[in-house]
């Protein structure tokens, strides 16, 4: 057994309702690319640490992290879901909400980044930030964080060690590279404290000082 075995098997249990979310996309050709259960959990207890009201995801696929998410906010928080795919987001919808959440998040559709301008031009602020979603826009992503942060915002970051490649000198794929610069500028910047945790598939806290 793996380190990570072990603690998905103390820590990683779904209930229905995920396991639900998982058939779901299974169901509809989807990916399945829903973050691991040990990271959904931790992420529910991040929202609750961090005292979130509103959270913005980037990268819905069928709502796992998402409900994970709604499940750590309080009576008024918020949930913003950005998201590429129709299909996909019209998935995460109905699955929030199953899970009782559907009157708590709101979609936008099309290129994160365009949503994230948006936001900005609206001075949309967030408590907390889940990247998930293209790799090799995760700075950009990071950088629109900061932009929308309130101060002690969390900016969360999934899939940080790609399954190893990160630290491996030979692999310079192009979303190795991205999440390789992604990891460097959030261990080294000033603005921020950092952590790296190697659950799922590696999973980035940072908290904006
Ligand atoms: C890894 S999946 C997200 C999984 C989800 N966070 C979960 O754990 O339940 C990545 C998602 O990002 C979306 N995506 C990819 N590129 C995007 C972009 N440029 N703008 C917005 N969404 C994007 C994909 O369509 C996909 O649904």
């Amino acid at each position: 057994m793996t380190a990570i075995e072990y603690v998905r098997g103390l820590f990683g249990q779904e209930d229905d309702i995920l396991t639900g979310v998982r058939q779901s996309i299974v169901d509809r050709d989807m990916p399945a690319i829903s973050v691991s259960p040990e990271v959904g959990t931790f992420l529910t207890m991040l929202v609750k640490m961090n005292g979130a009201k509103n959270v913005l995801e980037i990268g819905a696929l069928g709502g796992y992290s998402g409900i994970c998410l709604a499940r750590g906010l309080g009576e008024d928080g918020t949930l913003t879901s950005l998201e590429l795919e129709a299909e996909y987001a019209e998935l995460a919808h109905e699955n929030l909400k199953k899970a009782g959440f559907g009157d708590k998040v709101q979609y936008r559709l099309g290129e994160a980044l365009t949503s994230l301008e948006q936001l900005g031009a609206e001075g949309a602020k967030f408590d907390l930030f889940f990247i998930d979603a293209d790799k090799v826009n995760y700075l950009n992503y990071y950088n629109w964080a900061l932009k929308l942060a309130n101060p002690g915002a969390l900016i969360v970051g999934d899939n940080v060690l790609q399954s190893g490649r990160v630290f491996d000198p030979e692999n310079n794929a192009e979303n190795t590279l991205a999440i390789r610069a992604f990891n460097e500028q959030i261990a080294t910047d000033d603005r921020v404290d950092s952590m790296l945790l190697p659950i799922g598939d590696g999973l980035s806290v940072t908290r904006v000082k």
